[in-house]
């Protein structure tokens, strides 16, 4: 069996995970602060952090993992979507070592780990398995028919959940990324305080940029009267916008679960880290009798170790890619 290094560098994490016959041995992450003061990821100081941490974090992973470069069988790096100046240093990285060392390079795609990310620890869904992925750039419903057959039945046709969470936390006038910031405050708030519309698209699409409008002329409003509205009601606030995207991904999922009969159901990507999230698919799972699944924490935020996954079942069925092979800021899987 196969001991494959994994690089992901999509967006603002240098990771790299080391995977051995399918049991993850180490996951090492770097995750740029530097965003903060921006309010957002900057493209150009995200390749730069990239370069700077690469190294580092690929002898950490081996490290921690007891494998040197020479215990390898194949390299994987994160091909699409995301940044490409990001995406161009993890696989620039990985294609070196690959020819260094005379391995096979494996692309991952970044959308199908996040949906792997379930199959690192037990308990591990069955097929016909229903994931909702929901990160700061995505907001998928995948039927997945085996670990690599995968079909998006649904998306957001204009901003994800992880945006209307971050786009929210700006309005507020909270840092970024937003998303666990109000996730921790809406602990504390009344979620039925404020109202705010659950957007129902066609089929099994999402739309959040309503949302994001609604929410800026009811504070502007607020705010004529009471010009420190925002930071009186701040838990409360974040608990109703919190409900309102929660309600708007369940809706789709429900519906999706039961047109395709299908009760093995999880949530990727990291939103599904937000509390409420995970607390509402308990609830109707336990209601609808579906079987639930959450990744751990460390896998639901971009990390190597769902690269490295992918890889292992690629590495399975000698899905190899070229040396030369580029990546792309958007693709399908
Ligand atoms: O999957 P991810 O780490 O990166 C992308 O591939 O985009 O997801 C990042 C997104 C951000 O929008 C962040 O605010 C959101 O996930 N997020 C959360 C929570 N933790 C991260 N949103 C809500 N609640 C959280 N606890
Ligand atoms: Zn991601």
């Amino acid at each position: 069996m196969a001991t494959i290094l994994a690089i992901e560098s999509s967006c603002d994490d240098t990771s790299a995970a080391v995977i051995s016959d399918g049991q993850i041995l180490s996951n090492i992450i770097a995750t740029q602060t530097i965003h903060e003061i921006y309010g957002g990821v900057v493209p150009e100081m995200a390749s730069r952090a990239h370069i700077r941490h690469i190294v580092p974090i690929v002898s950490m992973a081996l490290q921690h993992a007891g494998k040197t470069m020479d215990d390898l069988q194949a390299v994987a790096f994160t091909q699409s979507p995301g940044l490409i100046g990001s995406l161009l240093v993890g696989s620039g990285f990985a294609q070196a070592l690959a020819q260094a060392k005379g391995l096979p390079l494996i692309a991952v795609h970044h959308m199908q780990a996040h949906v792997l990310a379930h199959f690192i620890e037990d308990p591990k869904p069955q097929f016909p398995f229903l994931c909702l992925t929901v990160s700061g750039g995505h907001t998928q419903l995948v039927l997945c028919k085996d670990h690599l057959e995968m079909q998006v039945i649904g998306e957001t046709i204009d901003d994800a959940a992880g945006e209307a969470f971050d786009k929210a936390a700006k309005m507020f006038g909270l840092p970024y990324p937003g998303g666990p910031v109000i996730d921790k405050l809406a602990a504390e708030g009344n979620p039925d305080r404020f109202s705010f519309p659950v957007t129902s698209m066609p089929e099994y699409q999402y739309s959040f940029s309503g949302l994001k409008t609604n929410i800026l002329y009811f504070i502007r409003k607020q705010q004529q009267e009471q010009p420190d509205f925002v930071q009186q009601n701040m838990a409360d606030l974040c608990a109703s916008v919190q409900q309102t995207i929660i309600k708007t991904l369940m809706l789709k999922l429900k519906k999706a679960a039961k047109d395709l009969g299908v009760t093995q159901i999880g949530i990727a990507g990291g939103v599904s880290a937000n509390k409420g999230l995970r607390a509402a698919l308990e609830t109707t799972g336990k209601e609808l009798g579906w079987t639930t699944y959450v990744p751990a924490f460390q896998y639901c935020t971009d990390n190597a170790a769902m690269v490295a996954i992918t890889a292992h079942y690629k590495f399975e069925k000698g899905l190899f890619v070229p040396l030369g092979t580029v990546p792309t800021a958007r693709a399908a899987f």
